[in-house]
């Protein structure tokens, strides 16, 4: 490849959303499609890394030369992204879903009639990007994406310290269903770090992509082995 800016190099992505089980025919979920993490993942791979994709339930295939592990839930996610440490670059991009049920049935549950509230009782999940940052192997640089449909930088600022992270990719998901960011094949993002706000034009996904893995490859370079 004469692309080859990753070439030595091992970056973990996470993309798609996760679903959380109800019960057995039931689960919690979200929009995410997982195009631009996997976009990500292909991009990082044709720039020569070493790319582990960890990915939730996504109708899309493998792109070229990626290692893929498949996994349905956040604590499944955590910990395949944890089996895959070291790596020199995380880049989080699923939509992790941020409850899950604190009891999944064994049994499909019933409706009652009663007109009561569901007896459906939420815990958060463990925060994998807040884990990386914060982990004995942190990669040399991690990045987070958030999807924000209101103050869109200054959610993002406040999301890199809290995470412990050195990039936040910022992007609006506001739009009904089926027309937004989430599904669609273009996203404008803005990348906020301790550098400031880098406001990129709404690009297909596979752009974003490219520009984001090169930012990657420069950031790596400057970095010691
Ligand atoms: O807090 P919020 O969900 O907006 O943060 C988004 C960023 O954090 C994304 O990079 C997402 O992949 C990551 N994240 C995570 N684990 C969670 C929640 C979010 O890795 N449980």
């Amino acid at each position: 490849e004469p692309n080859g800016g990753l070439s030595g190099k091992h970056i973990l992505i996470t993309a798609g959303p996760t679903h959380e089980p109800i019960d057995p025919v039931r689960y919690i979920a979200n929009r995410s499609s997982g195009k631009q993490g996997f976009a990500i993942a292909a991009a990082a791979a044709k720039a020569g890394a070493r790319v582990t994709l960890v990915a939730g339930p996504v109708h899309l295939p493998t792109p070229a030369g990626v290692d893929r592990v498949d996994v349905e839930t956040a604590r499944q996610m955590l910990a395949a992204v944890e089996a895959a440490l070291p790596a020199d670059a995380a880049i989080m991009v699923a939509a992790v879903a941020d409850w899950r049920a604190a009891d999944a049935a064994d049994q499909k549950l019933k409706k009652d009639g009663s007109g009561q509230p569901a007896p459906l009782a939420l815990v958060e999940n463990p925060d994998i990007l807040a884990t990386l940052g914060h982990h004995a192997q942190r990669p040399a640089l991690l990045v987070g994406f958030a999807a924000e449909t209101q103050k869109i930088a200054e959610h993002a600022q406040a999301k890199l310290a809290k995470k412990g992270a050195d990039w936040i990719v910022a992007n609006d998901v506001s739009g009904p269903p089926g027309m937004s960011v989430m599904g669609g094949d273009a996203n404008a993002v803005q990348i906020v770090s301790a550098a400031g706000i880098e406001s990129w034009p709404s690009l297909p996904k596979s752009e974003v992509a490219d520009k984001l893995i090169e930012k990657v490859a420069h950031a790596l370079a400057s970095y010691p082995d």
